[in-house]
């Protein structure tokens, strides 16, 4: 009866304590079309944070456009990016990871999966380039997943697009509604600063890198005549027509609806010059989801449940380019991870304990003992990882939502060196699992086909397979249109479209069959002309049996 009672409080506390942890947790990535200003929000955040102290110090986070034909640069720059995957820093009493994501387009596949492992989302946009090609991809993968999202709208210092127009192109080509929580008075030479809707704060914009915007006047609203102590009498009135009209036109933010991703608040501001950059951390910090729940294909996983339980959606290798180790990033979806305790690796039905876990601090990376829900620990990995791999303490779950999409671009590994075989298969495979790319392998005549949404990946790997694995490879370009995964209830059919197309069949790594098509038209003839097949266009197909056509855009 003690006993009992005894374990009773002491499970009520271990809840108790899982519970208040989750609470402080917000995780998230910022997102943009490269050179919006994701860098330096996220550095802002990071100074605010006191997780830095200088600006510059995650500058270097980004690969680069000009690089785009120097592998050595982007391996460096790759590594560089490691230490800067995952910050943490607190604020407010609230633990915030800051989940980053490549800019560069070639990686696109790496932000997506990144998506898949935060509960929210900062869009930055570029006031005078307003929404662009990878903004509106990016959101598309967001709306998919109904992750809620709250848009800056950045370098207001300079002379960009009117606000207005802006606010409709975010509505028209990011297909969310928005509501506007700050709103710029005039800007570029004249930008003056923002009237904070959400709380009717004047905030008076300087020109400053460094020092945090403390220029706060608090009106009840627009129309105290207090504000014509502070602004150019010049902007008063626009201002207060533009408040009024915002008034009537959008509704008032339902929080509810940014959590079901339905509703997307808009903020102003100039990260550069550290402006508007706390009125959305502070939003966001009060708004943002907690650790959510997360689906596996057996059930529905919720984040305070005490067993622990978290899945790896990026892997990394390179960290320290003396020792090739790779690292797997896991996202903690329940309970308490601990270090030095034996978890389930569900894929390989293997028992795995891990002396060595890191969480990442700006660009340190520190041993941890223990994380919670929302936490992403970095597991040192000798290769027993793959991406989407789910870790319990016992359970056979697999998280889902960690698809491989379709990939563009095709090229046929030619093995160079015949004495090194061996070593190209493991590198090929290896970095394959790393989701660098896909492989497949062509049925007809057993070729190594390498498929990948951006040019870049081959330098990549080509670069890899001869440092790491000693193996020389080159590529023979392939003219496909698309990848798909095929599948079919009627075993005739699908023996039949085999026969038929047999020089375009090929299984990936998982032995799942994939069509080849060479073009859009021969995509199309082949789903006329065998109805029974399903084409599927990322690899989740197994648990989603529907073909998800905005998916097959990304
Ligand atoms: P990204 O990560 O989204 O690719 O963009 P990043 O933050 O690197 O910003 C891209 C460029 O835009 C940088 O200039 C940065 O200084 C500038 N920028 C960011 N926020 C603002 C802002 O509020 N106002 C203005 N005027 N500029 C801003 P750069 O010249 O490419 O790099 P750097 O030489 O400044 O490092």
């Amino acid at each position: 009866m003690v006993h009992k009672l005894l374990r009773n409080s002491i499970e009520f506390f271990l809840f108790m304590r899982l519970d208040e942890e989750i609470q402080k947790r917000r995780t998230f990535a910022i997102i943009s079309h490269p050179d919006a200003g994701k860098t330096t929000l996220t550095e802002k955040f990071l100074l605010f944070g006191g997780a830095i102290q200088t600006a510059g110090a995650v500058k270097s986070n980004k690969i680069r456009k000009e690089a785009t034909s120097d592998f050595m640069e982007i391996e460096r720059q790759r590594g560089i990016s490691v230490a800067t995957s995952v910050m943490c820093f607190e604020y407010e009493g609230k633990n915030v990871n800051i989940l980053d994501t490549p800019g560069h387009k070639d990686f696109a596949e790496d932000t997506y999966r990144t998506l898949t492992a935060v509960d929210s989302v900062i869009l930055v946009v570029d006031c005078v380039k307003g929404v662009e090609e990878q903004t509106e991809r990016l959101m598309e993968v967001c709306r998919m997943r109904n992750t809620p999202v709250i848009i800056f709208i950045n370098k207001m210092d300079r002379e960009g697009k009117n606000p207005f127009d802006l606010l409709d192109e975010l509505e028209e080509k990011l297909k969310i509604k928005v509501r506007p929580l700050s709103w710029p008075i005039s800007q570029g030479i004249n930008f003056k600063g923002v009237y904070n809707l959400y709380n009717n704060n004047l905030n008076l914009f300087e020109e400053s890198k460094t020092k945090i915007s403390d220029n706060y006047i608090k009106l009840d609203n627009i129309f105290n005549k207090e504000i014509e102590n502070y602004l150019d009498p010049k902007f008063i009135p626009q201002l207060r027509e533009d408040v009024e009209l915002i008034e009537e036109v959008y509704d008032n933010l339902d929080v509810d609806k940014y959590l079901e991703g339905k509703i997307a608040p808009v903020f102003f501001g100039s990260a550069l010059n550290n402006f508007g950059v706390q009125e959305l951390l502070e939003t966001f910090l009060l708004i943002a989801p907690q650790p959510q729940a997360r689906d596996a294909m057996e059930r529905t996983v919720n984040a305070d449940e005490n067993k622990f339980s978290g899945f790896v959606f990026k892997i990394h290798a390179n960290l320290d380019p003396n020792h090739r180790d790779r690292i797997a990033f896991l996202r903690i979806c329940s309970g308490k991870f601990e270090r030095n305790t034996f978890y389930y690796h569900t894929r390989l039905n293997k028992k795995l304990r891990f002396s060595s876990p890191v969480m990442f601090m700006a660009r340190d990376k520190n041993l941890v003992e223990e994380g919670f829900p929302g936490d992403v620990i970095g597991l040192y990995d000798t290769g027993q990882f793959k991406i989407g791999d789910t870790l319990t303490e016992g359970e056979q779950l697999n998280f889902k939502g960690i698809p491989s999409f379709s990939p563009e671009l095709f090229r046929e590994v030619i093995n160079m060196d015949a004495f090194k075989s061996k070593q190209l298969d493991k590198g090929v495979r290896q970095l394959t699992d790393e989701g660098l790319a896909q492989l497949f392998i062509q049925q007809f005549g057993n070729r190594k086909i390498i498929g990948t949404v951006g040019e870049l990946q081959f330098d990549v790997i080509k670069f890899r397979l001869e440092h790491e694995y000693g193996a020389k490879c080159n590529f023979a370009s392939l003219n496909y249109y698309k990848a798909c995964w095929i599948t079919c209830d009627d075993n005739k059919v699908l023996q039949k479209f085999i026969q038929v197309k047999s020089h375009y069949i090929a299984n990936d790594k998982d032995d799942n069959l994939v069509f080849f098509a060479e073009n859009e038209w021969a995509l199309k003839m082949a789903q006329q002309g065998y109805p029974e097949i399903t084409f599927h266009f990322t690899s989740e197909f197994k648990t989603e049996k529907t073909l998800n056509a905005e998916f097959a855009e990304v």
